[in-house]
């Protein structure tokens, strides 16, 4: 017969560490008291002990008591020493109870047995808490009815082993983290789509992924978690550069995920600098492609169709003029979406609520250095006196990331004892010279210490990476960066590698690099600023963004949109940097590859601007100036400013033909054609003689691109056999040169007018 029983579950987490860490003796001596304290707190609570391994399975009368038992355990296993910590699960339903023998308990069986379902539910719930964290299954909950302790639901999730998924709680003290916790192999969040459960973790977003592990922060997450739960609608974070503000967000956003069933948004600011960048930034993020209307109230309906999403804006600070204009418009627009942002400064908009982010506590600092040791030397082996140089080091150092990072990674060379009194020594100077000692100047006395033991090519190099924007590759690395001047000049690979290693540089993605924005700003002052390094100065800023903007022009449009246009940034900078130069060429070679780019992932705006920048630089020649001429048309166009449009490729198209360019005067042909001014028939003739031009060029791209905008045109005028016709030879164009995305293209056409 069965009955109705509470069951709790514990298991203490990382056991196999400890056991490590601890001598034989130590450990027995530890499991004892876990035991007896374990054991002291049962009859209070009319608990009963089933069974026992790493932690126990107990069965209570009522929920109530299986809860109260938890809490008093988890508290007294913090009070141990060292402090264990464990998971519980807590799960109400029916047992059968089966006394054993007492010939067989003497014979070391267990007094009672627990046969039943509810075991297993109770061990998947278990499974899948925190260290230190209770769960309950909802049963449970159902069972404990009104508490005085706070209950929290972390969602459904689905058990292996268990039909249908079940919602879990945490049940803890008012002050507890309740922080979310993570899928595992045996058990997995879900939410509810229409009638079917999906993973939360299919959730849709656009998070960065973590490269490295992540400490401690739990108290401000839970409190950011709290604050947006209690209808704040933006958050905006603050603290100084390398306080951890992008790092906690991040990990805010996978960690909460579930709770955004309309998807988690994060937006990149670093590059943006005005409206437009930021809506590009956020357009990017969200994948909305932006049409001709205003780009603002576009993602504000974007972001309002998403119902309850999370969406993420960092590095707000350089673009908080436009907070109005842009968060304060989408505030009102999409109300159920929540916003947080990273900023150094307050916005100042209506609503707002701010969480100040200090730098870590000095434990957690004290794990993170440990840890960014650790992998920095495999086999970091610290003796006695550098683990007691951990605390103080990371105390002077303010516990802030960033600064751990950086001197972290010097333990490869040095020591923490030996780091800890050149340090000690490098911030007293700082001190007794006026320095201020705000968190601000410790971050730029240990980049400073850093920057001091770089060797002066690894100096030199560091500077010149910080002409890239949007991060770079080895390949444009080699291309931009001049270590000429230096002795033995050194290999690029081996100085970005070193680089690398330092933590001045970091690996994005797949060969990608990239820097912190305040590394970047460091690393930019010390170019353009004479005296830093033998070579600095205004003349080595302008050198290395002479190199940049070179290597972008020679790009080519087809390498100008690989990988999703990730070279975007650098393309702009090229172009306007090469124009700002006055090299012509250079910015109208530059100039096609950013619109080649701009064109498909906007913004057009900028395409308008960089046009007119660049047919703007004395000097520029005539060829030069039909890019420039036809790129404004094809970027007007785009903005739907159909008239202007018309203009500028005129101009193009004639100076094509006087620069004798069939290349350009055919794209200038086929732009003018894709105007949609209601001249259909001028079009129609342009087209043809784009075509020819396309034919005679062997341009496969162009001669297909102007086949379908001939098919369109055609079906317009009501000419579905001919139309038919062009699209046809597009696709059999697009088939053979094998652009998957234009036969794709060709196809979806061709499907909808048949
Ligand atoms: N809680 C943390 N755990 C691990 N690493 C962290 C943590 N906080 C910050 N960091 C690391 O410190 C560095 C600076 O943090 P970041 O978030 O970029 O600072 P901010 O955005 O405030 O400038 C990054 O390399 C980041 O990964
Ligand atoms: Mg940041």
């Amino acid at each position: 017969m069965s009955e109705v029983r509470a069951l709790l579950l514990t298991d203490v987490v990382d056991s196999t560490q400890l056991s490590e860490r601890l001598g034989e003796a130590e450990l027995a001596a530890l499991w004892a008291a876990h035991d007896r304290l374990a054991r002291d707190l049962l009859p209070v609570r009319r608990g009963r002990e089933i069974d026992k391994t790493d932690g126990m399975l107990l069965l209570f009368e009522a929920a109530a008591d299986a809860v109260a038992y938890a809490m008093a355990y988890q508290r007294a296993l913090a009070k141990l020493n060292p402090p264990l910590k464990a998971r519980a699960g807590v799960h109400v339903g029916p047992v059968i109870l089966r006394e054993n023998s007492q010939s067989d308990v003497a014979r070391g069986a267990k007094p009672l047995e627990v046969e039943g379902m509810a075991k297993a539910v109770a061990a998947r719930v278990m499974s899948i808490a925190n260290g230190g964290q209770t769960l309950l299954s909802a049963d449970a909950r159902n069972a404990l009815g009104e508490i005085t302790l706070r209950v929290e639901s972390h969602g459904h999730w689905r058990m292996k082993g268990i039909a249908e998924p079940i919602e879990l709680f945490e049940v803890g003290e008012a002050d507890a983290l309740f922080v979310p916790p993570p899928d595992a192999a045996k058990g997995y969040r879900v939410v509810r789509e229409g009638d079917v459960w999906l993973p939360a973790r299919n959730i849709k977003h656009s998070l960065p992924a973590e490269l490295d592990s992540f400490v401690g922060r739990r108290e401000t997450l839970a409190e950011l978690a709290r604050r947006l739960d209690a209808g704040a609608r933006l958050v905006s974070v603050l603290g100084i550069g390398g306080t951890g503000k992008t790092r906690l967000i991040t990990r805010f956003g996978w960690s909460w995920l579930g709770d955004f069933p309309g998807g988690v948004w994060f937006c990149d600011l670093s590059q943006a600098r005005s409206l437009d960048g930021i809506a590009y930034a956020v357009a990017e993020a969200l994948a909305v492609p932006l049409g001709k209307e205003e780009p603002v109230t576009q993602l504000g309906n974007a972001i309002a169709a998403r119902g309850r999403c999370l969406v993420i804006l960092d590095n707000f600070e350089q673009v908080s003029r436009y907070a109005e204009e842009t968060l304060g418009r989408w505030l009102k627009r999409a109300t159920q979406a929540r916003f947080v942002v990273t900023t150094r400064e307050v916005l100042g908009l209506v609503g707002e609520e701010t969480l100040a982010l200090a730098p870590l506590p000095a434990p957690d600092a004290a794990v993170l250095f440990v840890q960014r040791a650790e992998s920095a030397k495999r086999d970091f082996q610290p003796t006695e006196e550098d683990r007691a140089a951990v605390d103080p080091l990371v105390k002077l150092l303010e516990c802030l990331p960033l600064a751990i990072e950086l001197a972290a990674a010097r333990v490869r060379v040095m020591p923490p004892r030996t780091l800890l009194s050149r340090m000690s020594e490098r911030f007293k100077l700082l001190s007794s010279t006026g320095g201020r000692r705000d968190r601000q100047a410790t971050l730029r006395s240990t980049f400073d210490w850093s920057w001091d033991l770089l060797s002066l090519p690894d100096k030199a190099a560091l500077a010149q990476l910080s002409v890239f924007e949007g991060g770079f590759t080895m390949e444009s690395a080699e291309a931009v960066l001049d270590l000429s001047a230096y002795e033995n000049e050194p290999w690029t690979i081996g100085t970005v590698q070193s680089l690398l290693d330092k933590s001045f540089v970091r690996r994005a993605s797949d060969g990608r690099f990239d820097m912190l924005v305040s590394v970047k700003e460091y690393a930019s002052e010390h170019l353009r600023t004479e005296g830093r390094f033998p070579g600095s100065g205004p003349a080595a800023l302008a050198a290395a963004e002479a190199r940049h903007s070179g290597y972008f022009a020679g790009l080519g449009e087809k390498r100008a949109v690989a990988g999703a246009c990730v070279e975007i940034d650098n393309l702009v900078a090229a172009c306007r940097r090469a124009a700002a130069r006055g090299a012509a060429e250079e910015s109208a070679g530059a100039l096609e590859g950013a619109w080649a780019a701009l064109n498909l992932r906007g913004p057009f705006s900028v395409g308008v601007e960089l046009a007119s920048i660049v047919s703007g630089t004395p000097g520029l020649g005539k060829a030069a100036r039909a890019i420039a001429e036809r790129i404004a048309g094809s970027a007007l166009d785009a903005s739907g400013r159909t008239a202007e449009a018309r203009t500028h490729l005129e101009a193009a198209l004639a100076l094509a033909r006087e620069a004798q360019d069939p290349w350009c005067e055919a794209r200038a042909l086929a732009n003018l054609a894709d105007l949609r001014d209601g001249r259909r028939e001028e079009a129609r003739a342009s087209y043809a003689r784009a075509l020819a031009l396309a034919r005679e060029l062997g341009d496969w791209d162009l001669e297909c691109k102007v086949l379908s905008g001939l098919g369109a045109l055609e079906t317009q005028l009501g000419r579905i056999e001919e139309a038919r016709a062009h699209w046809e030879a597009a696709l059999a164009l697009a088939r053979k040169t094998g652009t998957g995305a234009g036969r794709a293209a060709c196809s979806a056409i061709w499907a909808a007018c048949t």
